[in-house]
């Protein structure tokens, strides 16, 4: 009995040790220097977040009569990310006829009674408080297990988002008096002021339609921004850009002028079907050469510029089927490592109390299943979690500048075997650091060992004779994401994982003009990376986070106790 205590007592400093670690690792609040997002301390934070709906009809987080809020940010945790986009619509903070209804009020006068038996079970704290209080309580519970939040300004009129000409889009439609959002802006920065897990305000989401003009933007963006930070100076502010979110070009020649400075993060969305169904019926090498293109032209050359930029809609259909979708995301993901990206999923949420007129609406773009319970396909979370860590940035710096070799279809890297020369896939964190050299050879450094293939069909691995046409690597096609070689005969040949998770030599797949074939698995980026997978490792592993150096004291007073 006595040695059970004892070790239960060990077991449980050691938890308490790493979560402290986890804790510390985030000072608040945040705010930018160049293109990253930092906490007080200066130490990169990555935003690594899902978006939680709270803007439809009955304006009532998602979920609710489902699951206990408690339930539903714990379970947010421990799917690996810290923080949530939680969507608001301004007439619930305007509108106090709206505001002040109880959340049992509002389904009630919506005919949903399902739900509110659901809340009444699930979360009896809220049914009958207003619907400010039930929002508060909701980013207070993701506060106590440490999940950031950005508060979202969604839309006016609560409802499902976005239509061209739906009267919601844009600076003076009918539902967009910009005087009526700037006081909603500083009421909801107001009531969060000193509310340390709210790290961001996100201004309007997809501003849009016949009315958008950039006049008009940095008219009223600047105005937004200055009442949000004059209202709550801790919160970042988060700008989006025209076209559905889509055109922050304009940024490029004329930077906001803003009294404050270091606070300023700018947002983008970018769907598969963004481009409608071109994914299917083109290329997808030169679809993603394109869409790369216009990303960096309309967005992406902000982090260049020196701001942080946080893709805050991007997602598929989860199940996988959609091919559109699937082509996309592989494309996707390699350009959200390649830069680093701070980035917010749609959606957490399995399904909606009500969503375009249909109740109990299932969201196939969520990562929870319609019941909230379960995980929608736990292979989706897998391929996420390689971008749910830092690969650099301020404070980070645990290994001089090297690259990780990513592999989006599975969200893994390329590793060596433990104490074999044979490749693998595995976590981007155990990544050991690769060199691409100016010779085009693709070097463990330190190690003297380099990539190689001789030919098709056969495994590539690490060879020792460096520099010849067989470790010769180039990025190749319009999507530049293959990794290719010439054989000795003169064959192109490309990296490949096959479906036992092999690295091997195959043809290049998808190199000319053809729509229907699938270049996924032979996708790769290299991507800059300052950690080391040892540091990171240690943090799981309770043997090293010994011998990192924990007081022992603890541990006498346990054998003093036996
Ligand atoms: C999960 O996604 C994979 C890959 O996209 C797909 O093959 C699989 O059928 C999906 N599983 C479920 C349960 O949706
Ligand atoms: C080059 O060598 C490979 C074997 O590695 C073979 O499969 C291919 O047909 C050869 N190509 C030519 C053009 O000889």
């Amino acid at each position: 009995m006595a040695k059970f205590t004892c070790f239960f007592f060990l077991h449980s400093l050691l938890i308490l040790i790493i979560i402290q670690h986890v804790k510390t690792s985030e000072s608040l609040p945040l705010s930018t220097t160049s293109r990253w997002i930092v906490d007080e301390k200066g130490r990169r934070v990555k935003l690594a977040c899902v978006n939680w709906v709270s803007h439809l009809e009955p304006m009532v987080a998602e979920g609710l009569s489902k699951r206990p809020m408690d339930d539903i940010a714990k379970q947010t945790v421990s799917m690996g990310f810290n923080c949530v986009r939680l969507t608001w619509p301004l007439f619930f903070i305007t509108d106090d006829s709206l505001g002040s209804l109880t959340v049992r009020r509002s389904f009630q006068r919506l005919g949903l009674l399902e739900p509110i038996a659901g809340i009444q079970a699930n979360n009896p704290s809220v049914i009958d408080a207003t619907l400010i209080e039930a929002f508060q309580a909701v980013v207070s519970s993701l506060g106590k297990n440490n999940v950031m939040v950005i508060l979202d300004n969604h839309i006016s009129k609560p409802g499902w988002c976005c239509g061209y000409s739906d009267g919601d889009g844009f600076f003076g439609d009918w539902n967009f008096n910009p005087n009526l959002w700037i006081l909603g802006l500083t009421r909801m920065a107001t009531l969060f002021n000193g509310v340390a897990n709210v790290v961001a305000m996100s201004l309007r989401n997809e501003l849009r339609g016949p009315k958008q003009n950039t006049n008009d933007w940095y008219r009223y963006m600047q105005k937004g921004a200055e009442a949000v930070h004059a209202a709550n100076p801790n919160v970042l502010v988060v700008l989006s850009g025209l076209n559905y979110d889509r055109d922050l070009s304009f940024i490029r020649t004329r930077p906001p002028a803003l009294s404050f400075g270091q606070k300023l993060v700018f947002e983008l969305h970018w769907y598969g079907f963004s481009d409608g169904d071109a994914w299917v019926t083109n290329n997808p090498n030169s679809m993603c050469g394109k869409v790369i293109d216009y990303m960096m032209k309309t967005s992406g050359f902000l982090v260049d510029a020196g701001y942080p930029l946080l893709v805050s809609e991007f997602g598929i259909d989860i199940r996988g089927n959609n091919v559109n979708d699937n082509r996309y995301l592989d494309c996707f993901l390699g350009v959200v490592a390649e830069l680093d990206l701070d980035w917010a999923l749609w959606t957490l949420v399995g399904s909606y109390y009500l969503r375009d007129g249909t109740v109990g609406f299932n969201e196939y773009y969520g990562i929870m299943d319609w019941n909230w319970i379960d995980i929608r396909n736990s292979s989706f979370n897998k391929r996420l979690s390689a971008l749910q860590s830092p690969f650099r940035g301020p404070g980070l710096t645990e290994m001089e500048l090297h690259k990780v070799i990513f592999h989006p279809s599975t969200g893994l890297c390329i590793l060596r075997k433990p104490s074999i020369n044979l490749l693998g896939l595995g976590p981007c964190t155990d990544s050991e650091p690769w060199n691409y050299s100016p010779q085009k050879t693709l070097e463990l450094k330190g190690a003297n060992l380099c990539l190689q293939a001789d030919a098709f069909g056969t495994m590539a691995e690490l060879g020792i004779t460096c520099g010849g046409s067989n470790s010769k690597w180039e990025m190749i096609s319009d999507s530049m994401m293959h990794l290719s070689l010439k054989l000795e005969n003169g064959t192109l040949v490309c990296l490949d994982v096959d479906s036992n998770g092999n690295i091997i030599m195959n043809g290049c797949k998808c190199l000319n003009r053809d729509s229907r074939c699938d270049p996924e698995s032979q996708w790769f980026k290299l991507v800059d990376s300052t950690r080391s997978g040892n540091l990171g490792k240690s943090f799981v592993d309770f043997d090293s986070t010994i011998d990192l150096g924990i007081p022992m004291e603890p541990l006498f007073e346990c054998k003093t106790s036996l």
